[in-house]
């Protein structure tokens, strides 16, 4: 069969698609453009797409041979599944292998926030630590501070672990509480998403992005954090207003903020790098060595299961597809 992959993959894990089918590949570190995959996506059985692909109804119209789509992310808000799932074709993703990888960038930027750690790199290359100062580019302290995770999926329950050695105390939000003894095991406590934004000095994002979700944090969330408090996002950029959040900076509505993801990205919204509290990564959450194997060795055991016509490991609506029902 034909498979079309998005972006470049460990020659190991593409091997093993190779040995079984015809592989198109985009070889080069830049997305592929919309219109070569559209001109590509009608001759495929199979598409390996990346985070960056819109996969939706107008690029899915051409695509009559195509079995399987194998998302290369955890993150499939670029992918329309219901339109998928009405053409008969099962999704995947790649959970659980960048759970850490994700959460030990998420508790790096909560400490690169609070003891300005960017800032103070690039102030000692410009050769501006003249003289040691009790008082001299403070920070604040992450021990013992109060983390609020907003949302409680593997990522969120990683970070907790993490901020758990450093003695923080942990509250969070999510649509649903979690059972008491499951609270008791990471040592959270439940609070609503305002008393969260009242009382915690970080907070950090762990939610997917939906329609409920776009814009969970806007001006009005913003004002109603502590004017001490942090923000981190290694979610989804769309999450935040990105406007909301550079106007709150600006003015020290908040102490800073950590971001690895942007509303529009690559795009930022005007004024976010002329800002000194806020920490800029360019979505790297899951960027290691280690995890972006991994990621690869999933996304293609996907791929190649669906092409053989069997569930894929991470099916993300084999339920949905017409002769599946949900009894399996
Ligand atoms: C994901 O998987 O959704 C991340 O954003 C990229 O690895």
């Amino acid at each position: 069969m034909n498979v079309l992959i998005t972006g470049k993959l460990p020659d190991s894990v593409l091997e093993r698609v190779r040995k079984v089918h015809d592989v198109t590949l985009n070889d080069t570190e830049r997305p592929m453009s919309r219109e070569q995959i559209m001109k590509a996506i009608g001759q495929v059985d199979g598409l390996l797409c990346m985070i960056t692909d819109k996969v939706d109804p107008d690029l899915l119209a051409p695509a009559a041979k195509l079995k399987m789509i194998a998302n290369y992310g955890v993150g499939y808000d670029n992918i329309d599944v219901p339109a998928a799932s009405r053409r008969g074709i099962p999704v995947s993703n790649t959970p659980g292998v960048l759970t850490d990888a994700t959460a030990d960038l998420a508790m790096a930027s909560i400490l690169g926030a609070g003891r300005k750690i960017v800032t103070g790199d690039a102030k000692t290359r410009r050769g501006d630590f003249k003289f040691w100062s009790p008082m001299h580019f403070l920070g604040r302290e992450i021990t013992g501070k109060t983390l609020g995770l907003i949302g409680l999926g593997r990522i969120g329950k990683a970070v907790a672990k993490r901020a758990a050695g450093f003695n923080m105390r942990m509250v969070y939000t999510t649509r649903r509480q979690l059972p008491q003894e499951e609270e008791d095991r990471l040592h959270v406590s439940y609070l609503s998403l305002t008393d969260l934004l009242h009382h915690a000095d970080y907070i950090s994002l762990h939610v997917p992005l939906t329609p409920e979700t776009h814009h969970l944090i806007g001006q009005r969330e913003l004002n109603q954090m502590k004017s001490s408090g942090y923000l981190i996002n290694t979610s989804r950029g769309p999450v935040i207003d990105e406007s909301a959040l550079v106007q709150a900076l600006r003015v020290d509505r908040i102490a800073g903020a950590g971001l690895d993801v942007y509303e529009n990205e690559p795009a930022l919204t005007p004024g976010l790098t002329d800002l000194e509290n806020v920490i800029l990564l360019p979505h790297v959450g899951s960027a290691t060595i280690e995890t972006r194997t991994r990621m690869a060795e999933l996304a293609v055991d996907n791929l190649l299961a669906g092409l053989a016509g069997e569930q894929p490991p991470n099916c993300l609506n084999w339920t949905e597809l017409p002769g599946n029902n949900s009894s399996g």
